[in-house]
């Protein structure tokens, strides 16, 4: 992967290298229906149904918006596996083995402000999973998605009975038992692009299809699950992009807002006419926030995320998250007739400049070399996150939504 020279740290828009490898999910607006109602029936594929016991703590209040709240210190439950524990995790995302010397960021607990969020718990997931399928779609940062919800169900299954499988431009979990899949989709744009081989691609030549979605959506179809994600291969240059509409031949320079708007509603469209809510959920991931500059959470020293190891304790928003994207995400949302819910962790994660890979990670495809981990200002990830880890948490989020809503099926 090719990566950005980094250019000018004070202006926003600009992402450095490290952030080459990066892209996120975003957060949520969420109308949880809850009902006191102690337990109910999940529907089989075969027309039986499964008995899911949710006790009255698992059950979020009503009306209480699970993204606002603060992160605590619990060492007690958190992190909820280790990198021992979970031989699939990837190099990319192993900060401990690859020499970070502190794990204070496993540690920390998400507590919304009005409610609580229910333990995770991997079995209740994976029959809330039976005979369905849940796919991640999106780039790096849906791939650390994936990558932690596959770590926080894998340990429950024993050998033999899971397997995960990579194929172009898939990765794909399976637990045999379970006839149920998680899987991760590469698509960087949502829309098509010549980003769109999960191997071969480039960030300095972005050209996107704002009005094409064919190749993408044959692989969305039926699934019972889908998380959405698209913010950072937008961003790399900060005001426009080259796109084609309808016809083929005829590259443009978009404002990257405009192009954006263009291609979410392109995706909105299949949404409207390809989603059977009664039994498809989709799910649409915020921006996941960067870290790059520091002078923007403190006197900063013209560092980054690097050297950070505790979350940033005030209210904070950093100008990498885009506002004009986030408006975007939410009128377009906010006009479709499916029920496609957002998954706001911006603001949550924003707060977590601990969390991120920063020298601990890879480049290339290989850890950091003795010197470029001595130049922390041009190397440092401050884009993905380590594992175990904040994905972790965006993930109880959505086990929490998925517990509190499965007998809507
Ligand atoms: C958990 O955190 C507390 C308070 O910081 C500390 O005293 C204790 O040693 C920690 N326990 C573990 C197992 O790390
Ligand atoms: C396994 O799950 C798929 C959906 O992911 C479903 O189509 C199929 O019928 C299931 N197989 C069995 C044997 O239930
Ligand atoms: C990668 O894709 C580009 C076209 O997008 C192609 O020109 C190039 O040869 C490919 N690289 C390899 C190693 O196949
Ligand atoms: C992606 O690019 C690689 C290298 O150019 C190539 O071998 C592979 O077949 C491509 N994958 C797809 C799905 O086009
Ligand atoms: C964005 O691309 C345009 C056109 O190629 C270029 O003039 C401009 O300098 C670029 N901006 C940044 C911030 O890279
Ligand atoms: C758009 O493509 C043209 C031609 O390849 C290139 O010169 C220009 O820099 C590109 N613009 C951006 C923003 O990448
Ligand atoms: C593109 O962005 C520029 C600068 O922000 C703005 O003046 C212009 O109106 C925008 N064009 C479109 C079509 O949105
Ligand atoms: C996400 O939450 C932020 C506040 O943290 C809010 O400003 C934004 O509008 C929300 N985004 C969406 C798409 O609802």
């Amino acid at each position: 992967m090719t990566t950005l020279p980094f250019v000018g740290r004070r202006n926003q828009y600009l992402f450095p290298a490290a952030l080459a490898l990066l892209i996120f999910i975003v957060g949520l607006r969420i109308v949880l229906d809850n009902s006191k109602n102690s337990r109910s029936f999940f529907r089989l594929s075969g027309g039986g149904y499964r008995h899911i016991r949710v006790s009255n703590d698992e059950i979020i209040e009503k009306g209480c918006n699970i993204f606002e709240g603060k992160w605590v210190w619990d060492n007690v439950s958190h992190p909820l596996y280790t990198e021992e524990s979970c031989p699939l995790l990837v190099k990319q995302v192993t900060c401990q083995k690859n020499g970070r010397p502190d794990s204070y960021y496993q540690n920390w607990k998400w507590q919304p402000d009005g409610c609580n969020l229910p333990r995770f718990n991997a079995l209740k997931l994976l029959e809330i999973l039976r005979d369905k399928r849940l796919m991640f779609v999106g780039d790096s940062v849906q791939r650390g998605m994936f990558d932690s919800m596959v770590c926080l169900v894998q340990s429950v299954i024993p050998e033999g009975k899971k397997s995960l499988t990579r194929v172009p431009h898939r990765r794909i979990f399976r637990a045999e038992e379970y006839n149920s899949s998680i899987e991760f989709y590469w698509a960087p744009f949502l829309v098509e692009s010549i980003s769109d081989n999960a191997t071969n691609h480039t960030v300095l030549k972005r050209l996107v299809r704002l009005d094409s979605i064919s190749n993408h959506r044959k692989q969305w179809e039926g699934v019972d699950f889908l998380v959405f994600e698209s913010y950072v291969w937008w961003m790399f240059n900060s005001t426009i992009i080259n796109a084609t509409y309808v016809n083929l031949k005829n590259v443009q320079e978009y404002n990257v807002t405009t192009a954006y708007k263009i291609a979410l509603e392109t995706w909105a469209n299949w949404i409207e006419t390809n989603i059977n809510p009664n039994n498809q959920k989709v799910f649409f991931m915020t921006m996941s926030p960067t870290h790059l500059w520091n002078w923007e959470w403190k006197t900063g020293d013209g560092g980054s995320c690097f050297g950070e190891t505790q979350p940033i304790q005030h209210p904070y928003w950093g100008t990498g998250s885009n506002l004009d994207i986030m408006g975007i995400v939410k009128d377009v949302l906010g006009r479709l007739r499916v029920n496609v819910r957002v998954l706001n962790i911006t603001q949550m994660s924003e707060y977590r400049k601990d969390g991120h890979a920063s020298i601990y990670g890879e480049r290339k495809g290989k850890l950091l070399t003795k010197e470029q981990r001595s130049d922390p200002k041009n190397f440092a990830d401050c884009g993905h996150f380590c594992l175990p880890g904040v994905p972790d948490t965006w993930n109880e989020i959505l086990y929490g939504v998925l517990l509190q809503d499965y007998r809507k099926f």
